[in-house]
């Protein structure tokens, strides 16, 4: 399995701090956001990793996180000329996967307890199982901000829905996702959104058309520092204090390295 962290866009939403500073460079606790993406794929035991970058500061990333040694994975890089979507910025990863699942993380994303995360690498890290794709939800405050999980009468999963004026629910789908290798094959039939970008809950909602996608519910914080600046100076502090990527259980065995 790869590890693919999202360090593309355009960060609009945190100006004016991004207009000095790549979004995922400012500081989340002790350390630049992006530390705590790499840090949580070597702790889920993914230890091969291509980091997505956009605009004129990817080479501070490469500073920083030079080879991925100190983390204990190796890190590559590659570049997004324009933030066309977490979907086409995901398809450029297509020959570094090279036939291999992916395990995405937007890299403005981050959670307290990386327990659920390495349960799923291991249940579908086995070739048998590559089939299906995974989600990550958590219960927010503000679905209308997030792609949100809608069902029917009998509690089934009928949709994700992106960024809903009317939330069907209170359940956000976070930006972590584990995908079989035929993602490769999903993106390039997808066409942009009103927003003009490839959407990755058009991704998952094929999956989910299929019967091919699982959901996973997070335990503990989960943040989305790219929200706004408000809740990134919230989660900034709260990081400051409590940290992240903990485990709540103590682990039986290591996850499997992939
Ligand atoms: O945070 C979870 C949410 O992330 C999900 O609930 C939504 O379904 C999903 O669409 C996404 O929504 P956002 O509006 O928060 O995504 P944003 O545009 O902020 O992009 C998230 C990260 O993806 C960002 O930190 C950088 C990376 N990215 C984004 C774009 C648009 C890229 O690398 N390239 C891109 O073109």
């Amino acid at each position: 399995m790869i590890g693919i962290v999202l360090a593309g866009g355009s960060g609009t939403r945190l100006a004016p701090l991004t207009l000095l500073a790549n979004k995922h460079a400012l500081p989340l606790g002790n350390v630049p956001m992006i530390h705590h993406s790499i840090d949580l794929l070597a702790k889920i035991g993914v230890n091969r990793v291509i980091v997505v970058c956009g605009d004129s500061d990817a080479a501070k990333f490469m500073r920083y996180l030079k080879d991925g040694s100190a983390f204990g994975v190796s890190v590559s890089y590659t570049y997004q000329d324009r933030p066309g979507g977490i979907a086409e910025a995901l398809g450029l990863c297509r020959a570094f996967a090279a036939g291999d699942q992916a395990f995405v993380v937007l890299a403005d994303n981050g959670v307290e307890y990386v327990d659920t995360l390495a349960h799923a690498v291991r249940e579908l890290g086995h070739a048998d199982r590559w089939r299906d794709a995974a989600i990550f939800t958590t219960p927010v405050s503000e679905p209308q901000h997030y792609g949100v999980i809608a069902r029917d009468a009998d509690g089934h999963v009928t949709a994700i829905v992106e960024k809903p004026s009317v939330p069907p629910s209170n359940l956000a789908v976070t930006g972590f996702y584990l995908y079989p290798p035929d993602v490769f094959d999903v993106v390039p039939t997808l066409v942009p959104s009103a927003r003009g970008e490839l959407e990755i809950t058009d991704v998952n909602n094929w999956y989910l058309r299929q019967g091919r996608l699982r959901m996973y519910e997070l335990e503990g914080y989960w943040w989305d520092a790219g929200e706004s600046l408000a809740q990134y100076q919230t989660m900034h502090r709260h990081v400051l204090e409590h940290g992240a990527n903990h485990w709540k259980r103590p682990i039986s065995a290591p996850p499997e390295a992939s």
